[in-house]
């Protein structure tokens, strides 16, 4: 294979990478998964449980989350984490833009959930 046709594969499989990951925020659903996926299923189908002023709510200030998991310590570990704080608002938005109403492509049923990619 001559190097021309090697730049423009390369150059293709790249921009469909880019491409894909603005179908949805890939980063923060897989913080989403590590941090709370164990207790509260995948992120999608966490996140369209609540509605939008719930989730705010929520995340209005720190201390809410970490009075809600009082009782359990690997739920407080993870909402106190350096990690949480980090994707904090990312976190918040993910949850916002597939709450319960947003209408969001990716959003489910109690059977079905989240498998569109
Ligand atoms: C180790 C398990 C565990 C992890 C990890 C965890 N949670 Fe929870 N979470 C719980 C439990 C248990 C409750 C209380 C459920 C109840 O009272 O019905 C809860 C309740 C909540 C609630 C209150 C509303 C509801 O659905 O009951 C929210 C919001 C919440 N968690 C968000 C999060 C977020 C965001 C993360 C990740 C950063 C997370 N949790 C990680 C166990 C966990």
């Amino acid at each position: 294979m001559n190097n021309f046709l090697v730049k423009i594969i390369l150059m293709a499989l790249l921009i469909q990478t880019i491409h894909g990951a603005e179908k949805y925020d890939d980063k923060t659903f897989r913080v989403i998964t590590k941090l709370c996926g164990k207790c509260h299923g995948t992120p999608f189908y966490f996140a369209v449980q609540k509605d939008e002023d719930s989730w705010m709510e929520y995340f209005e200030d720190d201390q809410t989350l970490i009075d809600v998991h009082k009782k359990d310590p690997q739920a407080l570990k993870n909402v106190q984490s350096k990690r949480f704080k980090y994707f904090r608002k990312d976190i918040l938005k993910f949850f916002l833009d597939n709450s319960q109403y947003s209408g969001a492509v990716h959003g489910c049923d109690a059977n079905f959930c989240g498998a569109h990619h």
